[in-house]
């Protein structure tokens, strides 16, 4: 049988990760962990002023969270987490080498969209702007499939299971593999 995914459920602000992280850990059969609730108080407050994270205040936050998900090796689980810069999830690897990345990408206006009808979250709609211009999509030799977020979440859910799946027929384990050089 083949080894439980650890997936860190990445995207910008609004993209669905709380709303789809919880229905993919249901498919999958493993536990969910919310990226949010690994903040730091001082990253809510910073946030709930409408203040843009720094980088510094990010990594004990992706300590906690490649933590986490490096707990969940060889169990599976899922884990949200925005990782919009390569350097976030080089991070998440760092303490979690084998998690895979599920990418929640989508129209911008639908996400404003969604966004618009979320009510008491922290997270502002203006900061939807520095969530695009900081994104980095996932490159070619990080592990990970990009999911459109167009539908319903089970629609959405369906496409990640699918391209998990997809990602297992293509790419077998490294150390399976030829050596690239
Ligand atoms: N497929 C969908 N169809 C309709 N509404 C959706 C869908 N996915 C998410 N939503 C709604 O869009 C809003 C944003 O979704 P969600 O909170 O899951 O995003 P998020 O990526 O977790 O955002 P954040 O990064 O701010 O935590 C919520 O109000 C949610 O109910
Ligand atoms: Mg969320």
């Amino acid at each position: 049988m083949r080894t439980p995914h650890v997936v860190v459920v990445m995207g910008v602000a609004g993209t669905g990760k709380t709303t789809i992280g919880p229905l993919l850990a249901d498919r999958l059969g493993v536990p969910y962990a919310e990226g949010d609730d690994f903040h730091p108080r001082a990253n809510i407050d910073k946030m709930s002023a409408g203040t843009p994270l720094q980088d510094d205040d990010r990594w004990p936050w992706l300590d906690a969270i490649g933590a986490w998900a490096h707990g969940r090796a060889g169990l599976g689980g899922v884990v949200s987490s925005s990782a919009l810069k390569r350097s976030y999830r080089d991070r998440l690897r760092a303490a979690a080498p084998d998690v895979v990345f599920v990418h929640l990408t989508g129209d911008r206006a639908l996400i404003e969209e969604r966004m618009g009808h979320r009510q008491g979250h922290f997270m502002p709609t203006a900061l939807l702007d520095s969530q695009f211009a900081t994104l980095q999509p996932l490159e070619a030799d990080e592990r990970g499939v990009a999911v459109d977020v167009a539908g319903s979440p089970e629609e959405i859910t369906a496409r990640a299971v699918a391209a998990l799946d997809g990602l297992d027929a293509a790419a077998p384990p490294a150390e399976a593999g030829p050596s690239p050089r």
